[in-house]
C-alpha cells in the first residue's frame, strides 16, 4: 500500500502548473459520446476518477483514443446499449453523468450508483426529478439507476437546491431533448459553464451557463468538436493553501484568476499577499496569519472542496477562526486525524472552531476523502518533523502528480509502498 512519507518544515516556493479540471472533465467525458463524429478533448488531467469514466465509456463501445498525457479523441458512434457497471466506474460520484448523456442520446440509460467521496448524504432526487421532468421513467434496481422514454421533451424545472450534478445532468439531457427546458436555481461552478461551452462547440444550444438560469433548446445531432478544458480551481487553491500554510512564495500558472476570487480574498483576509496577473496568482506568507470566519457555498462562494485546506490553514493562525459547512454534513472527519498533529479544532454540528495553534507536529494520519488527503498532506508539509500520511488512493483521484509537484516547490515528500521490501531502509534513508 502507498503512503507519502513526508518531512514538515519547508516553505514551499516556485512555480507550479495546475492541469484540467477533474470536476469538467468528467461530465465533458460523458458528454463527448453524445455525438457519433470524433471530439478531441485536450487538457484532461491524469487522475484515477478520470481513468475510471475513460475506462466506462469504452466498455460500452466508445473509441477512445489517448493522442497524448492530456488529449483524447473519443468516438460514440458504436456505443452499446448495454449496462455502465464496472467496478472502476463504481466508486466515482462522477459515473452519474452517463445516465445524462445517454439519456440524451439513446433515450435509454442504464448506470450503477455512484458512491464517491464519503463527506456526507449525497442524494440524486434533483437528478431524477429533473429527467423526470424530460418525461423519462426511472427506476433504481440491482444497484443500477434505469433511465428510459420513447422521446424527452423539454420542460420547466427548479431545483430544490443548487446541485452542480443535477445542473449538469439535466442540461446533457435536456441538450437532445425535444423543445426548450429551462433551469432555474441552476449551479453557476465554472465546471457547469465549461461543460455548456463543450456542447455548444459540438452544436447545442445552451444559454445562461453561470447564472442561476439556464435554457437549453434541444438539437436532433450534436457533431465534432475540439475543446479544451479549463484549469482546476480546486487543484490551484490547495497549492495557495500550501504556500500559505507553509509560510513560503509560490506562483500558481494556468489558472483563471477569477475563479480563485473567493479564496484569493480570504488569503489577503487573514494577511497573505495575492497578487494576480492574466493566467497566475502568486501566493507569498512572510508572517503568521490571522483568523477569519468562512461559510461554504455554490459558486460564487467559498467552495466546500477547499474547506479542508482552509481549517488546516486556520489551525495554524492567530486567533479563533469559524468554519461553516453548509452544503455536506460529514466534512468534518480529517478533524481527528489534524488534531493528533496539534490542532486545537472542535467540531460542533456543522461548524468547526478552531483555536490557532503556533505550530503542527508530525504523526501516522489517514486520508479520509479526496481534498480532506490533501488538506492533511499541507499540515504535514507545515509540521515540525515526520508525517506519514496513507489511504492516498483518494489523493490521487483528483491530484495530477501531486507528490511531484510539490517536491518541486521544495517539499520534502516521498511516496513509499508498505508492500517494498526495502522500506526500512528507505525510511531510515528519508528520516536521516
Ligand atoms: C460536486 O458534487 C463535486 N463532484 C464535489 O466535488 C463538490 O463538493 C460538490 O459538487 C459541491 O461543489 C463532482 O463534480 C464529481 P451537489 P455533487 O449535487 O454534484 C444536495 C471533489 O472533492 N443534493 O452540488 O455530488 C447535496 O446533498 C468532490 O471533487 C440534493 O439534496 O454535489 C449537497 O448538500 C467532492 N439532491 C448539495 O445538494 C440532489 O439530487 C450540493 O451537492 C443532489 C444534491
Amino acid at each position: 500500500m502507498e503512503f507519502y512519507s513526508i518531512r514538515g518544515g519547508n516553505p514551499l516556493s516556485g512555480e507550479v502548473d495546475i492541469a484540467g479540471a477533474k470536476n469538467a472533465a468528467l461530465p465533458i467525458l460523458a458528454a463527448s459520446i453524445m455525438s457519433n463524429e470524433t471530439v478531441t478533448v485536450e487538457n484532461v488531467p491524469d487522475v484515477s476518477d478520470i481513468r475510471a469514466i475513460l475506462s466506462a465509456i469504452e466498455n460500452i463501445g466508445a473509441v477512445v483514443q489517448r493522442v497524448d498525457r492530456h488529449t483524447f479523441r473519443i468516438n460514440g458512434s458504436r456505443i452499446q446499449d448495454a449496462p455502465v457497471e464496472d467496478e472502476a466506474v463504481k466508486k466515482i460520484r462522477g459515473s452519474y453523468y452517463l445516465i445524462g448523456s445517454l439519456l440524451g442520446k439513446y433515450q435509454h440509460a442504464e448506470v450503477t450508483l455512484p458512491k464517491g467521496c464519503d463527506i456526507g448524504l449525497r442524494p440524486i432526487d434533483q437528478h431524477v426529478k429533473g429527467f423526470r421532468a424530460l418525461g423519462a421513467a426511472i427506476r433504481i434496481e440491482h444497484g443500477m439507476i434505469i433511465a428510459e422514454t420513447r422521446e424527452l421533451a423539454g420542460s420547466h424545472i427548479y431545483l430544490d437546491v443548487v446541485s452542480v450534478g443535477a445542473t449538469i445532468n439535466i442540461m446533457m439531457a435536456a441538450s437532445m431533448a425535444k423543445g426548450l427546458t429551462i433551469i432555474e436555481n441552476a449551479a453557476k461552478e465554472p465546471h457547469v459553464v465549461d461543460l455548456a461551452n463543450f456542447l455548444n462547440s459540438m452544436g447545442a444550444q445552451i444559454k445562461g451557463a453561470g447564472t442561476d438560469v439556464i435554457r437549453i433548446r434541444g438539437v436532433q445531432r450534436l457533431h465534432a468538436t475540439e475543446y479544451s478544458i479549463i484549469p482546476d480551481q480546486i487543484e490551484a487553491g490547495t497549492y495557495m493553501f500550501a504556500a500559505a500554510a507553509t509560510h513560503g512564495d509560490v506562483t500558481i500558472r494556468n489558472v483563471i484568476p477569477k475563479h480563485l476570487e473567493s479564496l484569493t480574498a480570504k488569503l489577503g483576509e487573514i494577511g497573505c499577499q495575492v497578487e494576480e496577473s492574466d493566467d497566475a496568482v502568486r501566493v507569498v506568507a512572510n508572517r503568521r496569519l490571522s483568523s477569519t470566519h468562512v461559510k461554504t457555498l455554490p459558486y460564487p462562494g467559498f467552495p466546500t472542496d477547499m474547506q479542508p485546506q482552509i481549517t488546516v490553514l486556520l489551525g495554524l493562525s492567530d486567533g479563533t477562526s469559524i468554519v461553516t459547512e453548509s452544503i455536506f454534513e460529514s466534512r468534518f472527519k480529517y478533524v481527528d486525524e489534524l488534531t493528533r498533529m496539534g490542532a486545537q479544532i472542535r467540531v460542533e454540528s456543522n461548524t468547526a472552531i478552531i483555536d490557532g495553534v503556533t505550530k503542527y507536529t508530525g504523526a501516522s494520519i489517514v486520508a479520509p476523502d479526496l481534498r480532506a488527503g490533501a488538506a492533511l498532506v499541507i499540515a504535514a508539509l507545515a509540521a515540525e518533523g515526520y508525517s506519514e500520511v496513507s489511504d492516498i488512493r483518494y489523493i490521487e483521484r483528483g491530484y495530477e502528480d501531486f507528490p511531484e509537484k510539490l517536491r518541486a516547490l521544495g517539499a520534502d515528500i516521498r511516496l513509499l509502498d508498505t508492500d517494498d521490501p526495502q522500506l526500512d531502509s528507505r525510511k531510515a534513508l528519508h528520516l536521516a
